[in-house]
C-alpha cells in the first residue's frame, strides 16, 4: 500500500527561488519512489507557481490553511476556491500552530465543510497538548474528531485524512514512539467507527511530529499509519530526499 507524505513547509523558505530548489529536490526523490504519494504544502504565495510548473503525477499540492467563508472582507486570508484555483488538491485544517493562533474546533468543522464543497481533500489535524497517566488525551482527541467531522456524510468519509500530531512532539527533539502511535491509531479508528460507522475504516490516518529519515519507516510500519505529516525535515533538500527514499 502507498504511504502518504505531506510536506508541510510552514513559513519556509523565504524566496521563490529557494522554494523552487526545495521543490526540485522533492520532485527528484519522488520520481524514484513509486509507492509514496507526496503532497507538498508550500506557503500560499508559492503555491500556484510551483503547481503550474510541475508536469509530473507523483506529487500533488496542498494549502496549509484556508478560510471557511466563500469570499469577502477577510483581510489576509485565502479562500478554498482560491486554493482550488491554484491547483491544490488538499488543504491542511486545524494544524496545532493554527489552533495556537486561535482556531477553534467549530472553525475546523466549518473549514472541513468548506473544503469538501470545493472538492479539496481535508487533512484534518488533531492532537493533545500533553499526556497524563489518566489518559485524558484520548478524550481530548475524540472531542476534536467529533467536532470537526460532525457534518460529514458517510459517503464522504473516505475523502478525509486525519493527521494525528501530539502538540508536544511537534518541533520537538523526539517523536512519539511507534508503539504509542499504534495505540492511538486504534483509538482513532475505533472512535470514528463508533460515531460514523464502518465507512470510517476508509479514513486515512497519518502521524506528524519530529519525523525525519531516521524514524519515518518505523513509524509507518509499527505505528500502522498510512503516512506522515512532516515539518522541518521537509524543508531541507537533503533530508527530504533521504526521507522519501526511506519510505520507498
Ligand atoms: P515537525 O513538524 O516535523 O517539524 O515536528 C510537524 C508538523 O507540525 O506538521
Amino acid at each position: 500500500m502507498k504511504s502518504i507524505l505531506v510536506a508541510n513547509w510552514k513559513m519556509n523558505p523565504q524566496t521563490m527561488r529557494e522554494a523552487k530548489g526545495l521543490f526540485d529536490a522533492t520532485r527528484k526523490a519522488a520520481e524514484s519512489a513509486k509507492d509514496v504519494s507526496i503532497m507538498v504544502a508550500p506557503p500560499a504565495i508559492f503555491l500556484r507557481e510551483l503547481s503550474q510548473a510541475y508536469k509530473g503525477k507523483r506529487i500533488s499540492f496542498a494549502a496549509q490553511n484556508a478560510h471557511f467563508q466563500k469570499e469577502g472582507a477577510y483581510t489576509g486570508e485565502v479562500s478554498m476556491s482560491q486554493v482550488k484555483d491554484a491547483k491544490a488538491a488538499a488543504v491542511i485544517i486545524g494544524h496545532a500552530e493554527r489552533r495556537a493562533m486561535g482556531e477553534t474546533n467549530e472553525e475546523t468543522r466549518a473549514k472541513i465543510n468548506a473544503a469538501m464543497a470545493q472538492k479539496l481533500q481535508p487533512i484534518f489535524c488533531v492532537g493533545e497538548h500533553e499526556r497524563s497517566g489518566a489518559g485524558e488525551h484520548f478524550l481530548f482527541v475524540k472531542e476534536q474528531l467529533r467536532a470537526g467531522l460532525q457534518d460529514i456524510v458517510p459517503a464522504n468519509l473516505g475523502k478525509i485524512v486525519i493527521a494525528y500530531e501530539p502538540v508536544w512532539a511537534i518541533g520537538a527533539t523526539e517523536a512519539m514512539t511507534p508503539r504509542q502511535m499504534h495505540e492511538m491509531t486504534i483509538f482513532i479508528r475505533k472512535s470514528l467507527v463508533g460515531s460514523h460507522g464502518d465507512k470510517a475504516m476508509k479514513i486515512k490516518i497519518l502521524y506528524g511530529g519530529s519525523i525525519d529519515e531516521t524514524n519515518a519507516r518505523e513509524m509507518v510500519l509499527e505505528g500502522e499509519v498510512q503516512g506522515l505529516l512532516v515539518g522541518r525535515a521537509s524543508t531541507n533538500p537533503a533530508k527530504v530526499s533521504a526521507l522519501i527514499k526511506s519510505l520507498a
